[in-house]
């Protein structure tokens, strides 16, 4: 993929399966940074943005670690909100009714990459 249509996040040996998140930032709408993650499930990559739709706070406390102890959902670290990491709907806790907000990821040569809209 040409390098204006693709952001590099990260090596593909950086994502572990049900491992810590890689986190990135992105430019927000309004000019201010904004956290995202970059994670492997079921040997494919997910992103997405890092703010929990209970309250948008960052899901990880800035340490990657987004997975539960089971390795089958995200958690948000305030109060427990789980996500399911293939889709980012919400399955339980008070985001009910609400899910993550996906990143279009991809691999290619061993690297993570955001797929992003030409200037
Ligand atoms: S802020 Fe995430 S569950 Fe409350």
């Amino acid at each position: 993929m040409a390098a204006d249509t693709a952001r590099l996040i990260c090596a593909s040996a950086d994502l572990q399966d049900s491992g810590r998140a890689v986190r990135f930032t992105l430019d927000g709408a309004d000019g201010k940074p904004l956290s995202a993650l970059a994670l492997r499930y079921q040997g494919r990559v997910y992103g997405y943005i890092n703010a929990c739709r209970h309250i948008p706070i960052e899901l990880d406390l800035q340490d990657g670690n987004v997975f539960d102890l089971s390795g089958q959902y995200l958690v948000c670290s305030m109060h427990g909100a789980l996500y399911l990491p293939n889709n980012g709907r919400c399955v339980g806790g008070p985001c009910r009714g609400h899910g993550l907000q996906a990143l279009p990821l991809h691999e290619a040569d061993g690297q993570v990459w955001l797929n992003v809209m030409p200037a």
